[in-house]
């Protein structure tokens, strides 16, 4: 493995590579990591659509890129993880225009908001983090091929819930926004464990990745609750790790540019070519069983076993089969 860690940068995981002629799909693009990993990988020639639901604040992301980035391949179109039919709609223009796509970062999230619903009536978290994505990058699938990469947003998050498989949309347990991001965070890295293994044959690869922590809009819907019982779950899980239990671990802050710097990695390092389903973060494989506050992972969130479940789960959202 190359030598990145932690505090590398987008721009030095991305230095020696050449990414003219590749289609970049990136979910979440308006902001946070998904402009800087939009702007990274557009400075190395790849094209890039801009997926967004907000048109306007979309534009202005294009626009900031555009200041450092002159010559960059932007294009901005409107994706609204939280209505199936505007997965369904972004699909289809997106498909009458182009054949294939190389990488599909599937960025946008959605943290700890309180109780609410997508369109179709999906709990927000795991409707917008997971179900969007998946009837997304299944409508996509004929335009991934040989060499292919499918990137998925988990968090070191994900060690606060498996999935629910008995009540995944919170409609008989009582809502709890960590909870709930946890579970959709979950579903992240399961979803590319069994992607990978689908999309295996064609020589196509999928992967997740926990960026770290890093100050972005994400953080927008905390009140002093949620913070209150992130400093808890943190604490409890520190104190499995071997820490003090009362005490919640000092919060390590990445800039933007550390924290995309692991998804372009997995979108582009040729040294991940045979690592796919593998759960990545500080620029290096995750480790399972490890502190999930650094590169480890729980090993219920790579378990294939439940990836499979979780895939039937959400075929029946989706109410359709997709995938070949
Ligand atoms: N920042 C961290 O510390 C951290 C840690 C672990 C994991 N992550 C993961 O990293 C990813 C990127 O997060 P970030 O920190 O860059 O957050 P961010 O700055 O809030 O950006 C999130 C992006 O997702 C978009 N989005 C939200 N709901 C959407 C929907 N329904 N349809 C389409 N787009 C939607 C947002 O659009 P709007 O601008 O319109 O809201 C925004 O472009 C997320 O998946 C997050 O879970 C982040």
């Amino acid at each position: 493995m190359a030598g990145f860690g932690k505090d590398s940068t987008t721009d030095e995981v991305l230095a020696g590579i050449d990414l003219h002629g590749k289609r970049v799909v990136v979910t979440g693009a308006s902001g946070g990591l998904g402009e800087e990993s939009a702007r990274a990988l557009a400075s190395k020639g790849a094209a890039i659509t801009m997926a967004a639901r907000n048109p306007e604040k979309n534009a202005a992301a294009a626009a900031r890129i555009r200041e450092t980035v002159p010559d960059a391949q932007l294009e901005t179109r409107e994706l609204d993880l939280a209505s199936l039919a505007s997965v369904r709609a972004f699909a289809k223009g997106f498909l009458a225009e182009h054949e294939r796509v190389d990488v599909l970062l599937n960025n946008a999230g959605v943290m700890a908001c309180p109780h609410t619903t997508t369109a179709d009536g999906f709990e927000m978290q795991l409707g917008t983090n997971h179900v969007g994505h998946f009837l997304l990058t299944g409508l996509l699938d004929p335009a991934l091929g040989a060499g292919s990469r499918v990137v998925e947003l988990s968090s070191g998050a994900h060690g606060m819930a498996d999935v629910d498989y008995d009540d995944p949309m919170f409609e008989r347990r009582p809502y709890h926004p960590w909870i709930s991001y946890g579970q959709s965070k979950t579903a992240n890295a399961l979803f590319a464990v069994e992607l990978d293994r689908r999309l295996r044959p064609r020589g196509a690869a999928a992967y997740s990745v926990h960026p770290g922590m890093i100050m972005t809009e994400l953080a927008r819907h905390f009140t002093e609750d949620t913070l209150k019982e992130m400093q808890e779950m943190r604490a409890e899980r520190a104190a499995r790790h071997g820490g003090a239990a009362e005490e919640s671990p000092p919060m390590e802050f990445k800039t933007v540019e550390a924290g995309a710097a692991t998804q372009v990695w997995a979108a582009t390092a040729p040294e991940l070519a045979d690592r796919g389903g593998s759960y990545l973060a500080n620029c290096t494989v995750g480790e399972l069983g490890g502190d999930i506050a650094q590169s480890g992972v729980a090993a219920y969130a790579l378990d294939p076993a439940s990836a499979t479940r979780l895939w039937t789960l959400s075929e029946e959202l989706v109410g359709e089969a997709l995938f070949g």
